[in-house]
């Protein structure tokens, strides 16, 4: 594309950006599923939510599947990042499938929150979006225990038996300064209000948050790499407008880039999802570079290198030990 503009131009590169620990494992477990199962291996819901990630390994074998009763009885099934609810793990086994379980660490530890909360004979305000996979699973720990708060609008309408035992928790990929606005307001209502014992939203999506909040109010632009149903590619479009971007825009490919995107623009900002690949980044970055944005300046806030072991039914030599 052509892109207008007589200032200089430059991309400011935010980092931590792209994969985080929890994606990186998922996605090599299903590499490794097909590695030592062979195709088809079934995983149900998208492993990650990124397009790319989940076309690049249905053309390696994997059938991805919306519920475990689409998987043949006694097939291999992955059980995707999100987590899944006690129930789904129990259909599972019903039906004899082997499972892998990819479940983030990072989720499982909301999952047992969930649990302990509920054995106290607490009510879990659960902050999270209603209909999201891991809102699903969490909520599926203790459902009768569980009030799903999605928005600091909704705190309005929460109904609780004792506002003396009200706990909240979280979704993981949430908006940092959302949830705050939300927890502030619930405090209102219920004074007693208990804090989970740690931070649910997970270091990668705060840490991408605060490097897009450090590159946004000096972009004219921020392109955020991430799909469409990853909560936290969404809200980084969302703190790049509240931090001053100018205009931000969410994409799966760079050839989804508008040129009239980049009318009188001189500073890009470019971040991405903690389930998108650095390959598209860089791709987005060849693009940029042919349009004269080819100064780029790295905007880092923070180190990462947390790294997961595998899911404990893949943790094995060939041998079958562990
Ligand atoms: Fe886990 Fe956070 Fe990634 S919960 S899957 S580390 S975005």
């Amino acid at each position: 594309p052509n892109f207008p503009v007589d200032k200089p131009k430059k991309v400011l590169l935010a980092a931590p950006r792209g994969y985080c620990a929890g994606v990186d494992r998922a996605v090599i477990a299903v590499e490794k599923a097909l590695d030592l199962y062979g195709s088809p291996v079934y995983v149900r819901k998208e492993i990650v939510h990124n397009v790319h990630v989940v076309s690049t390994l249905e053309e390696r074998g994997a059938i991805f599947v919306n519920e475990v009763d689409e998987a043949p009885a006694g097939s291999h099934l992955v059980f995707s990042a999100h987590g899944v609810s006690p129930a789904v793990v129990k259909e599972a086994a019903d039906r004899n499938m082997q499972t892998i379980d990819a479940t983030c660490p990072l989720v499982t530890k909301v999952h047992r929150e969930a649990v302990r909360f509920a054995r106290d004979d607490y009510e879990i305000l659960l902050i999270g979006h209603a209909g999201h996979e891991e809102v699903e699973g969490t909520a599926g720990e203790a459902p009768d225990h569980v009030t799903i708060v999605d928005s600091p609008a909704a705190v309005a309408t929460v109904v609780v038996k004792d506002p003396n035992k009200v706990v909240w928790l979280s979704q993981t990929t949430l908006s940092v300064d959302e949830t705050m606005e939300t927890v502030r307001l619930l405090r209102e209502r219920f004074p007693n209000l208990q804090d989970p014992p740690s931070d649910d939203i997970c270091y990668a999506t705060q840490n991408r948050q605060v490097a897009i909040k450090k590159v946004a109010p000096d972009a004219d632009l921020v392109i955020v790499v991430g799909s469409a149903n990853s909560s936290n590619s969404v809200r980084l479009v969302e703190v790049a407008l509240e931090y001053g971007a100018r205009a931000a825009y969410r994409i799966d490919y760079a050839h989804e880039v508008k040129p009239e995107w980049f009318e009188g623009v001189a500073t890009v900002g470019v971040t991405s999802g903690a389930s998108v690949p650095e390959d598209l980044v860089q791709d987005l970055m060849a693009l940029l570079a042919t349009g004269g944005y080819d100064t780029v300046e790295e905007v880092k806030t923070a180190e990462e290198d947390l790294l997961f072991s595998l899911p404990k039914e893949l943790r094995f030599n060939v041998t079958g030990e562990e």
